[in-house]
């Protein structure tokens, strides 16, 4: 059990939902963060204060957080499969995600569902994910599969997908009718922000005294896959035309036609603002309705490529037009990664690119991963996507419906597959807002395994960690080999000059004094087995003799250290 779930539990057993004071681990991080004495002045009931503050995603000195019952929330989370956000199919994934220890649950809302005739709303799909997030303890990040999933319309009512004339279709190159939505649909870019605005609306009644619902995705995946853009004759007036001068001011660049302004890049450029741009109005409709937090998912293309180099010809939504849909789309609270690249390389290439300091009106970006694959290999990543200040991480496709992206025949999600994830929710769990505050603060450095380098070094001024991969046990050893799979992860924290905390999955973790020259060694203190209780760290033991004589080792159980260090 996470500690959210630990706290809720503790806050209504000990005081009821609207009872007494009550400090949480949440509202005890609310107090630390806001720099407020507890013994100062009247304290709110945990739950209330709790609930009437949105969740919101904040930055202060570059980094980010997302603030829930207003303390920083890390989203551990489990994306479930497309076709599973149905009342019939929840039996199926509540059990998948409470098997995981998941805090955060991503499930979508479908406007062909919700919207089966013009104006005539049915929140009954959305009400059942409230239902069963609350009975789960977990809090819920709502897709809206609207216009755009994976490019297509498919999730588009029929009354939408019937009636091209009202509301039409991508034009191709060759003037053929493609499977999407024209970015220049003004009625359906209307009947969509009416939609999205109404499930907005729907949550603020549902939802605003308790704030199951903590952030929603505007649209999945955006692209027109196979057309470079639009070609209607709407589009290509525009096309040809200048760039609007807001885009010209916010990319500081010159003045001119898309082509001129933009060259090779000029159509993708020209697809990604057209898209943004109605994104931007669905986006504001709904904000206005409720002010949660938005966000976006970009599928990717390798980041390693030079530009246009083995790159797709329809590229209008990955990390080389972030800037325009910063630009663009301004009611978006951040740009999200979806990362379906196993690679070590790879994966930290997408996530250095997406963890942007600085305010979103210039450009920075909160980094949040809610679509990582779920092959094993991918499990170590929720460390490395910590270490780069996120506010969440999420695996795709992990619950128990029968489907897997996998050959047919192959064995579907199963036990096996979850507890490989389960992990790093087990040991980050019960400590996500004490790990989310201080990511916050920028005293979090976690990495996961480099098959090509087996060793890494986490400077904190005068300490080094060294992160060792692949070391027996029992022994000094000089070099490490690496995992014979690169399943290694490990996460610390700072906590005081010599204090820290430790954590990780098959490694071996030690620190050194990092001014090599001062001739002093690293010598353990105390090394404290425990972990976080609804705030509190709970003592369980001291690591000693063969648990410390070679470093700090890290098996696959759940293990967290407080280390208190010294040198001699
Ligand atoms: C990315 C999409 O966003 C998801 O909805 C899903 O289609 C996965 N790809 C693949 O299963």
């Amino acid at each position: 059990m996470n500690a959210d779930k630990t706290g809720y539990d503790a806050c209504m057993k000990n005081c009821g939902f609207f009872g007494r004071v009550c400090l949480g681990s949440a509202a005890l991080a609310a107090v630390l963060v806001a720099g407020v004495s507890v013994a100062q002045g009247p304290v709110r009931p945990a739950a209330q204060a709790g609930a009437a503050q949105m969740p919101r995603v904040v930055e202060k000195n570059g980094r980010w957080a997302l603030m829930v019952d207003g303390a920083p929330y890390l989203m551990l989370g489990v994306q479930i499969n497309n076709s599973s956000a149905w009342p019939a199919m929840l039996p199926e994934v509540w059990p998948a995600v409470d098997k995981l220890h998941a805090n955060t649950v991503e499930a979508p809302v479908y406007w062909e569902q919700m919207e089966p005739a013009k104006g005539k709303f049915d929140f009954s799909v959305v009400d059942a994910l409230l239902a069963g997030a609350r009975e789960h303890k977990v809090r819920l990040v709502l897709l809206w599969f609207g216009t755009w999933k994976n490019g297509a319309p498919h999730y588009v009512p029929d009354w939408v997908k019937r009636d091209n004339a009202t509301y039409p279709r991508v034009t191709g190159p060759k003037g053929e009718v493609r499977d999407t939505m024209s970015p220049f649909g003004a009625a359906t870019m209307k009947a969509d922000a009416t939609a999205f605005g109404a499930l907005m609306r729907h949550l603020k009644a549902a939802d605003a005294a308790r704030h199951t619902v903590i952030l929603v995705q505007v649209e999945n995946e955006i692209n027109a896959y196979g057309s470079a853009r639009d070609y209607s004759p709407e589009a290509v007036k525009l096309f040809e035309g200048q760039v609007p001068a807001e885009l010209v001011t916010a990319l500081h660049t010159k003045a001119g036609t898309w082509t001129e302004v933009f060259g090779a890049e000029a159509e993708n450029t020209f697809q990604a603002w057209s898209i943004a741009r109605y994104v931007e109005q669905v986006a504001k409709a709904g904000k206005a309705e409720y002010g949660l937090p938005l966000y976006l998912n970009h599928s990717l293309e390798n980041p390693l490529a030079a530009p246009r180099e083995g790159r797709l010809a329809w590229p209008a939504m990955t990390d080389h037009v972030l800037d325009i849909w910063k630009a663009t789309a301004p009611s978006l609270d951040l740009i999200a990664p979806d990362i379906y690249m196993s690679q070590y390389a790879q994966y930290e290439k997408v996530l250095d690119v997406y963890a942007r300091a600085g305010d979103k009106s210039k450009g920075g970006n909160a980094l949040f991963v809610p679509e990582s694959g779920n092959a094993a290999p991918y499990a170590r990543y929720m460390f490395a996507t910590l270490g780069h200040g996120a506010i969440g991480w999420s695996t795709f496709g992990l619950d128990l419906t029968g489907y897997a992206n996998a050959p047919l025949g192959a064995p579907v999600v199963d036990d096996k597959l979850i507890d490989l994830f389960a992990l790093n929710n087990e040991i980050v769990g019960p400590m996500q807002r004490e790990i989310a505050k201080l990511n916050f603060e920028g005293k979090v450095q976690a990495v996961s395994e480099d098959p090509a380098v087996h060793s890494q070094n986490l400077e904190f001024g005068p300490w080094t960690a060294t992160v060792a991969y692949g070391l027996r046990v029992f022994g000094r050893a000089m070099n490490a080999p690496g995992n014979a799979d690169p399943v290694g992860r490990a996460l610390v924290a700072q906590l005081g000059p010599d204090e820290f905390l430790v954590t990780g999955v098959s490694t071996r973790v030690d620190f050194r004094p990092t001014d090599a020259a001062s001739g002093k060694h690293r010598e353990f203190v105390k090394v404290e087995e425990g972990r976080y209780v609804d705030g509190k760290w709970k003592f369980l033991r001291i690591w000693n003799g063969d648990q410390t004589d070679y470093g700090l080792n890290f098996t696959t159980a759940p293990q967290v250290l407080r280390v208190t260090l010294m040198t001699y």
